[in-house]
């Protein structure tokens, strides 16, 4: 791509990549463009057609299905169980659900690991039934084959750095990169990542200072989740950004609403109108 046709703002007729109410789906050239473009946008996971769909009316560029789906969707303690089944259902819900954003599907935890034939058979499934424009997988030099093999293929890579949460096992939920040694590591990652043909880079929980510099050092964007305010996008976990989400919530999550409260009010008023015979009234009633 020149450097004049990055600049320019995506072609849906809007200015910018947030905010666009245009029809036609953003591409991984109007994410690259905002970069150049210095423009610092917002991402958001999804897992149904309907929260997708009033995120994609909101301008969110970018939706993620991602394996946190494990978390706050399905009931499992980790991301670890996701399945490919799961994967493609609910990526094909969201993708229903939205116009206009770039829907990018995470490889879930065992669909990617054996090597770049098997990343590409799911890969593959993910963007033919479930329509997904790009996929998302993580580790750094683990994966460069995959990674490479999925570009190859025509299949855009978002590729995830820092705490990667299935490797929980191993890794634990632990602030990485904190020593020189770890943040080398990344950085070296974070190149190669862009060098194999990754459009994006999820970077988690990394010190603000580290996550900083591999913004500066890679030409493709780098979206942040408790990564500091410097990268060139943010992402967070709906259910946890719209207060949904039961129990502990990340300290670098920040709550935007507190659907929880909001819906179990109004189940509880459900309930007391039909406990008391008040629902349904005469205008909901046929005769
Ligand atoms: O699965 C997910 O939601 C993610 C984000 C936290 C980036 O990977």
């Amino acid at each position: 791509m020149t450097l004049q046709a990055a600049q320019k703002p995506p072609a849906d007729g809007t200015k910018t990549l947030y905010g666009g109410k245009g029809s036609r789906r953003l591409s991984v050239h109007d994410i690259a463009a905002a970069k150049t473009r210095g423009e610092k946008w917002p991402m958001l996971t999804a897992y149904d057609a309907m929260t997708a769909s009033v995120f994609d009316e909101a301008g969110i560029p970018v939706i993620l299905v991602g394996d946190s789906m494990g978390n706050c969707h399905l009931g499992y303690d980790t991301t670890v169980p996701v399945t490919m089944d799961e994967m493609a259902l609910l990526s094909a819900a969201v993708v229903r659900g939205t116009r206009r954003a770039l829907v990018v599907g995470d490889l879930p935890f065992g669909s990617y690991q054996e090597g770049p034939v098997q990343a590409l058979r799911s890969a593959t499934r993910l963007v033919k039934e479930a329509g997904v424009q790009a996929v998302k997988l993580e580790g750094g030099e683990r994966s460069l084959p995959q990674t490479e093999m999925l570009v190859q293929a025509g299949i855009p890579v978002m590729s995830h750095l820092g705490l990667t949460p299935q490797s929980v096992n191993t890794m634990g939920y632990r602030v990485q990169g904190r020593s020189d040694e770890a943040a080398h590591k990344l950085l070296r990652d974070a190149k190669a990542a862009q060098d194999a043909g990754a459009f994006a880079l999820v970077l988690e929980l990394v010190p603000a200072e580290l996550a900083a510099e591999v913004t500066r050092s890679l030409h493709i964007p780098v979206i942040g989740i408790g990564a500091g305010p410097d990268t060139d996008a943010q992402v967070l976990v709906w259910t946890d950004m719209a207060g949904l989400t039961g129990g502990k919530v990340p300290r670098f999550s920040k709550q935007y609403a507190n659907l929880r409260e909001t819906l179990g009010d109004a189940a509880r008023a459900f309930a007391e109108d039909v406990a008391g015979g008040s629902f349904p009234a005469e205008e909901h009633t046929f005769h």
